[in-house]
């Protein structure tokens, strides 16, 4: 049985697929976000939030990266609408939540308030410039938060990967049957390289199993397709891992590029998902260079082991060394930079859309296959 308890001690599920939401008048229309939000509040992977956060926990996370119940939290889960769909709802109502007209949940409205945005994207991004994929979103999506507990009554059916699709409870069951006690998660959202799977089968050295979960929701235009990210992993897996010690399954979440915040909400619903221990590796969903190298590892050390309830495990920056003649790190290569093969992922999205192939000490040969292929699709 894995040792993993979920945040907040009991794994939240508000998923109610008989709930009769027809005579509910008052509704909002959810964008990807909001629906992906609403999806992993219900199925638990958001443990122990039970619906889109009230003022006084949200001010709590963006202020002290915890919920007013005393948990770690520290991207702040709302629901933001215009001021002209708020007019439309009030405060003690049942509203239904859709999207793309239909309805997927419904909320019990209990506050409606205006947050400071400003201080919201300074605390959670360390940064109000607008140019940040985050803080644009932050500004862009609504300037009223909604509050309240939600239950998710009809599942968005997936066109894609529809297999890969697991409620945490699911990915529970599955670490159990296959005998795993300690699992580490690890999250991307870009083209396998051969610095992941560094840093993942080093972990794997001293742990059951690897619960390889890439966030397929909403991410930035220029990052790499979901669907090709993920036939990256399906080759990667069939040539170079061990089919039993490997657990494959999507995080529907929207990227935030939070940095370090972003990497501690990680690890807490990897910890939901099962996992004892999450990798964090160099710039852990970072962009740009608003986040120095090591902060996302650095932020782990503000809480103790047991109020995180999830091992975080460090790697230094990877590469391949060509004196070394293998994947090595800061940490464990003598060599200078003129030996190492460091390819930045704007570097090598601009091989392949030039139609150049990224050498094999970057990433593997059927990987890069697939990356061009996948490109030549996509531009
Ligand atoms: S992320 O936004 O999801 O963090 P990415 O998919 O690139 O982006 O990274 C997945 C994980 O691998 C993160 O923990 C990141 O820190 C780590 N990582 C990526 N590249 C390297 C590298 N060259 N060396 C060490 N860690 C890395």
């Amino acid at each position: 049985m894995t040792e993993s308890i979920p945040h907040g001690g009991i794994l939240v599920n508000r998923i109610d697929e008989r709930y009769d939401y027809h005579s509910i008048e008052p509704f909002v229309e959810l964008d990807q976000t909001g629906l992906s939000d609403l999806e992993l509040i219900a199925n638990g992977a958001y443990s122990p939030l039970t619906g889109f956060l009230g003022k006084k926990d949200y001010e709590n996370v963006v202020n002290n990266l915890r919920l007013s119940t005393g948990e770690i939290w520290s991207i702040p889960i709302t629901l933001p609408v215009t001021r002209e769909q708020e007019k439309r709802i009030k405060v003690g109502e049942v509203i239904r939540l859709t999207y793309e007209g239909e309805t997927y949940g419904v909320m019990e409205l209990t506050e409606i308030y205006i947050p400071d945005q400003t201080i919201e994207a300074l605390n959670v991004y360390r940064t109000n410039d607008a140019q940040h994929p985050g803080v644009k979103n932050v500004f862009k999506r609504g300037d009223r938060y909604l509050a309240g507990p939600v239950t998710l009554v009809k599942k968005h059916k997936k066109e894609q990967f529809t297999d890969y699709y697991l409620d945490p409870s699911k990915t529970r069951e599955r670490f159990q049957e296959l005998g795993w006690n300690t699992v580490v998660g690890f999250q991307t959202r870009n083209p396998v390289h051969r610095a992941h799977e560094y840093i993942q089968k080093s972990a794997l050295e001293t742990v059951d199993g690897l619960f390889l979960n890439p966030l397929v929701g909403e991410t930035k235009s220029d990052d790499i397709p979901a669907d090709v990210r993920m036939e990256s992993y399906h080759v990667l897996l069939e040539h170079y891992y061990p089919k039993n010690r490997v657990f494959l399954a999507v995080f529907p979440a929207s990227m935030r590029y939070a940095g370090p915040r972003e990497a501690i909400f990680h690890a807490l619903v990897r910890k939901n998902y099962g996992c004892t221990h999450f990798i964090v590796g160099r710039d852990h969903a970072g962009v740009g260079d608003y986040y120095g190298t090591y902060d996302a590892q650095e932020i782990f050390h503000q809480f103790t082991a047991e109020e995180l309830g999830i091992t975080p495990l460090f790697f230094e920056h990877s590469f391949f060394c060509r004196k070394c003649e293998n994947m090595a790190s800061t940490k464990t290569c003598p060599h200078g930079e003129e030996d190492r093969v460091i390819l930045s992922g704007t570097k090598v999205r601009k091989l392949l859309r030039d139609g150049k192939t990224p050498p094999p000490e970057f990433s593997r040969p059927e990987v890069v296959q697939v990356l061009i292929e996948g490109v030549k699709v996509t531009i």
